[in-house]
C-alpha cells in the first residue's frame, strides 16, 4: 500500500490542503477492482483464497455508486487497484467518474495490459497519476518474481508516461532477492523519470507470510540499502523523491498501521466488502460490510467491524499504560492477529510485547545468505516443505487444504 507520507504529498501537489483533514474521514479510497492480474508476485497483499473469478466483481455502476458516497464521506484520492486494475475494460469511464467527482486519482499497476493509446485514453479520462510497479531492476530478476516476462514492457510504458506529462511513481517491493540492486534500482529510476520512487520493504502479511523465510532480508542488507538510499536523496534533492520503507520486523516500535484503524483509509474489495485496510480480512468473527448491502455512511461510521479498533478502549497490557500509544495506537491489528492469534494484542514488533520473540526468530532466520537467486535455491532447499510460493489458484488452493 502507499505510504501515508506518499499520499499526503499527493494531495499537496494536487492543490488539496493538509490542514482541511479532520479526524476519521475516508481520504484515501483504494478502489481493488479485481484479483484477477496477469502476474504471480510472491508477496502480494491479496488474499491468499483470492479469487480471479470475474462474476462477483463490481459492475460500472456499483462502482460509481460507491465513489459518489466515498466522496460524500470526504475522500479525497482514489486508488484504482487490484489485482491489476487494467484487467478491467471500464477503467476509463471510472476514472472520468473519479474526475468528474473531483477526486485526485491514481492508477497502481504492474503495466502488463497497457498500451500507447490505452495510457492516453486514461489521460483524455483525467487520470492524475500513475504508479507502476518492478519486481528488479533488471530483466532477469523483475521477469523471475513477476513469474511473467515483462520488464521490457515496464520500462516503454514508463517512458510512455512520462511523454504524456503524467507524475509518475515506480515502486519497488525490496526484499532479500532485490534489495542489493538498490544502486541499479535508483539509476532506472533516474533514467525513467520518476517523480517518487517508493522503496518498499516487503510487510510480511498474507502471501508475503507465507514465502517470509524466503523474503525477509537480513540487516546487514537492509543498512546498507538504506545508506545508499540516503546519498542518493541528497545527491537527487528536488529532483526525485525518495520514500524508503523500513519493514516492521527491524523496528523496535510499531507503526500506526494506516494512520490508525477507521481514521483514514478505506479498501473496497473486487466483490465489495468494505476493509479499514488491506489485511484486515484475516480478522476472525466479523461481518465484513458489503456496499451492496450497506451504505458507505453506515460502514465508515457505525459498522462494527470499522470501529473496532477505533481510539484505544480497545486495548490490552501493554498498549492500554504504555506512554506511546497514542503515537503507534498500538501497531498492526492484522500483524497481531497473524503472529499472535489475537488482533487486540500488541503488534508483536513493538519490544515490549511478551510476542517479540517471534519476529526475533524470524530475523535470526534471515541473517543467513546473501541475496541472490541461488541463495533462494539453498534455502528452497532447507526449506522444502514450503518452496517460494508465487501468488496464483495453484498454490491458493494448496494453503487453502
Ligand atoms: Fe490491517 Fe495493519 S494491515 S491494521
Amino acid at each position: 500500500m502507499m505510504s501515508v507520507s506518499l499520499l499526503l504529498s499527493h494531495r499537496v501537489k494536487a492543490g488539496l490542503s493538509v490542514t482541511e483533514a479532520s479526524p476519521n474521514l475516508p481520504l484515501w479510497l483504494l478502489a481493488e477492482l479485481t484479483y484477477a492480474c496477469p502476474l504471480q508476485c510472491a508477496y502480494c497483499s491479496n488474499p491468499i483464497d483470492y479469487s480471479t473469478s470475474r462474476q462477483h466483481e463490481l459492475s460500472t455502476e456499483e462502482w460509481i455508486r460507491v465513489m459518489t458516497q466515498a466522496r460524500e464521506q470526504g475522500a479525497v484520492q482514489i486508488g484504482f487497484s487490484g489485482g491489476e486494475p487494467l484487467v478491467r475494460q471500464d477503467l476509463e469511464i471510472l476514472v472520468s467518474e473519479a474526475k468528474r467527482l473531483g477526486y485526485y486519482s491514481n492508477l497502481i499497476t504492474s503495466a502488463v495490459g497497457m498500451d500507447n493509446k490505452r495510457i492516453a485514453r486514461l489521460k483524455e479520462a483525467g487520470l492524475d497519476h500513475i504508479q507502476v510497479s518492478f519486481q528488479g531492476a533488471d530483466r532477469e530478476l523483475n521477469d523471475y518474481y513477476a513469474a511473467n516476462k515483462s520488464f521490457d514492457h515496464k520500462v516503454a510504458m514508463a517512458k510512455e508516461i512520462k511523454r504524456l506529462g503524467f507524475p509518475m511513481v515506480l515502486n519497488f517491493v525490496l526484499h532479500r532477492h532485490n534489495i542489493d540492486q538498490i544502486e541499479d534500482i535508483l539509476e532506472l529510476s533516474l533514467t525513467l523519470g520518476a517523480d517518487y520512487v517508493e522503496l518498499a520493504n516487503c510487510q510480511y502479511y498474507g502471501w508475503a507470510l507465507k514465502n517470509r523465510d524466503h523474503l525477509l532480508p537480513s540487516r546487514a542488507q537492509l543498512c546498507r540499502a538504506e545508506s545508499i538510499v540516503k546519498r542518493f536523496r541528497k545527491e537527487q534533492a528536488g529532483n526525485m523523491e525518495l520514500y524508503f520503507i523500513v519493514p516492521d520486523y527491524y523496528e523496535s516500535r510499531p507503526k500506526a498501521c494506516c494512520n490508525g484503524w477507521g481514521t483514514t483509509f478505506l479498501t473496497i474489495t473486487p466483490d465489495g466488502l468494505a476493509l479499514p485496510c488491506q489485511g484486515a480480512r484475516v480478522i476472525p468473527d466479523v461481518d465484513f460490510p458489503s456496499v451492496r448491502e450497506h451504505s458507505l455512511q453506515w460502514i465508515w461510521q457505525d459498522s462494527p467491524l470499522f470501529n473496532r479498533f477505533r481510539g484505544n478502549a480497545w486495548m490490552k497490557e501493554p498498549c492500554r499504560s504504555c506512554p506511546e500509544k497514542e503515537k503507534d495506537l498500538g501497531g498492526c491489528r492484522c500483524q497481531a492477529m497473524m503472529l499472535t492469534g489475537d488482533a487486540a494484542n500488541a503488534d508483536p514488533v513493538c519490544d515490549l510485547s511478551p510476542h517479540h520473540h517471534r519476529v526475533l526468530e524470524a530475523i535470526e532466520r534471515a541473517q543467513i545468505g546473501n541475496g541472490d537467486i541461488a541463495n533462494s535455491q539453498i534455502i528452497n532447499n532447507k526449506n522444502k516443505e514450503q518452496p517460494l510460493l508465487f501468488r496464483n489458484p495453484k498454490n491458493a488452493k494448496q494453503l487453502k487444504s
